[in-house]
């Protein structure tokens, strides 16, 4: 599974309308890739769309459809939903991946879904959001965790991000082709994090970022040091 040359595969950004899905299909835009915005609404898909378009001039292969249509068009599903949402949009999805698709989640379970604190997390009985997603999608569909240490207010900025992506599947394949496309995000260095089973410790970590933001009015992002750099990409 490769990525390589960019914008073979459509990536199909679900929920992209939001923060963290239009940050992501800028900087894959401004890299080649060709995207998908999707959303529930059609019309609001193709607002968002073009308006990425316009931050990336002409060059730009990026369009908005309704999420299931632009679950039906890509074999590579970034997820960008709210946690709370994430279940019901993923079983009314499923009828529309193909067999092989890969789906990325950066959901993040934070409290402030059910009127809690955005700075704590929810428990989630199969240990993440993202094995939640991977018990909910076909089983010829791989599951990677991804993005969810990445400021969205940095993604749509046109500076380089001073952060590292922690990815976690168990689809060694699946979680390679994320690591080359987190790669494409200018100053992001994408890691290995191991089994599916880590996200539980990512997206914690992301409370704890929210909680700093507050705190210190900033974006905080993540920085692994100490690894040789065989370990970054
Ligand atoms: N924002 C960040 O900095 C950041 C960073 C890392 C990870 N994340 C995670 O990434 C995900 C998206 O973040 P975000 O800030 O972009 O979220 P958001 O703005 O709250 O939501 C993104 C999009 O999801 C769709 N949506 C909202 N509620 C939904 C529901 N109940 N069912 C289906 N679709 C729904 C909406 O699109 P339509 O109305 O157009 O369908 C919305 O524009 C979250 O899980 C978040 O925890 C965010």
């Amino acid at each position: 599974m490769n990525s390589s040359p960019a914008g073979v595969r459509p990536i199909a950004i679900i929920g992209g309308t939001g923060p963290a899905g239009t940050g992501l299909a800028l900087r894959w835009g401004r890299a080649g890739e060709t995207i998908i915005i999707g959303s529930r609404d059609e019309q609001r898909a193709q607002q968002a769309a073009a308006a990425v378009r316009q931050r990336i001039g002409p060059q730009a292969n990026v369009s908005g459809m309704e999420n299931s249509a632009a679950c039906a068009a890509a074999d590579i599903l970034m997820l960008t939903v709210p946690f709370e949402g994430q279940a019901a949009l993923l079983k009314e999805l499923k009828p529309a991946m193909t067999a092989g698709s890969i789906v990325i989640d950066a959901t993040v379970p934070l409290a402030s879904g059910v009127g809690g604190r955005a700075s704590r997390t929810l428990g989630v009985w199969q240990g993440s959001a993202a094995q939640q997603a991977a018990e909910l999608v076909p089983k010829e569909v791989s599951v990677v965790a991804a993005f969810h240490n990445v400021s969205a207010d940095l993604l749509a900025t046109d500076a380089p991000l001073d952060c590292d992506v922690i990815v976690c599947s168990d689809d060694p394949d699946a979680a390679q082709l994320t690591r080359e496309l987190a790669a494409k995000i200018p100053g992001v260095r994408a890691l290995d994090g191991g089994k599916l089973e880590n996200a539980r410790i990512v997206e914690q970590i992301t409370a704890l970022l929210v909680g700093m933001n507050i705190r210190h009015k900033g974006h905080a992002g993540i920085r692994i040091t100490g690894l040789p750099p065989s370990a970054y990409r």
